[in-house]
């Protein structure tokens, strides 16, 4: 048989090595076998959980938070530094409780858009009089790069499936000086407070979420503590953030059960 002639072979593109994308992945979490069968399986999940949901969210947050939580959302923003005439993206924004505070903070001068995978929970923030909704995932935020003030996240860094790729994200689309915020639940520091934290939150909220709505809520907050007792601990998370290339990394405690991340872009 004769062999064709070897075709001239096309010069080999050069690989170009970008030291981020070779980060390992830093799941925040074990699979959670109760509740899919894989890690593959995670990201549908979540997304189909908020998706049912979505209807309730905002007054099983208002029990979950016994009416503080808007309070506390607006004050974390405020400390860390955000302000009039910002440009924000609040990344996994849900309903919009966290966006919304932000807005009070940019006025008109500034902008806000919500990022989210689920479109049941982005129907709810496109409520919110001002904020700009894109459905899209945290690991693949669809806006430029350096062109946020700020990124905010609220109580949602437990459901992203790779801490290192989300963080190099936020990078990403951060001006160099800009913040990151991430407003987190926390394992509980003693035995004692973890058993109170977990039927509260397992039995005492969604029995009054019944009382008040459909009830959706339930898996829901079940989900939300295995999440919280499964998460890694916070030298995890600031140990990420400085590995996506963050300084003047910080977290900050409140009560052992919330955390507030904070990190700045380079200048
Ligand atoms: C507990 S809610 C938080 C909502 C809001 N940020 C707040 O402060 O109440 C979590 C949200 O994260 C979203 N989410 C989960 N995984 C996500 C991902 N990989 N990318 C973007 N959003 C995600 C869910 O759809 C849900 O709306």
């Amino acid at each position: 048989m004769v062999k064709a002639p070897a075709s001239p072979q096309p010069e080999p593109k050069p690989v170009i090595v970008d030291p981020l994308s070779q980060t390992k992945p830093i799941p925040p979490h074990a699979p959670l076998a109760a509740y899919y069968p894989s890690r593959q399986e995670q990201p549908a999940f979540v997304r189909a959980l908020f998706n049912r949901a979505a209807a309730d969210y905002d007054s099983a947050n208002a029990i979950l938070s016994l009416g503080t939580g808007q309070r506390y959302r607006r004050q974390a923003l405020q400390v860390a530094g955000l302000c009039a005439g910002m440009q924000v993206l609040d990344v996994a924004t849900g309903t919009g409780l966290t966006a919304r505070e932000a807005l009070h903070l940019t006025g008109p001068a500034g902008a806000v858009i919500g990022v989210d995978v689920s479109e049941a929970m982005l129907a709810q923030a496109r409520r919110v009089p001002g904020l700009h909704c894109v459905q899209a995932r945290a690991e693949a935020l669809p806006v430029a790069s350096d062109r946020c003030d700020f990124v905010t996240m609220g109580y949602a860094l437990r459901h992203v499936p790779d801490l290192a790729a989300y963080f190099q994200e936020c990078h990403r689309v951060l001006r160099p000086g800009g913040t990151v915020l991430i407003l987190e639940i926390i394992r509980p520091p003693n035995r004692l407070a973890m058993a109170l934290a977990a039927f509260y939150m397992r039995v005492v909220v969604p029995a009054l979420c019944r009382l008040r709505g459909r009830g959706t809520a339930r898996t829901l907050l079940q989900y939300y503590w295995a999440t919280i007792e499964a998460c890694v601990p916070p030298p995890v998370v600031t140990g990420a953030l400085a590995g996506a290339g963050f300084t003047d990394v910080s977290v900050r405690t409140e009560l052992g059960l919330f955390a507030l991340y904070v990190g700045r872009k380079p200048r």
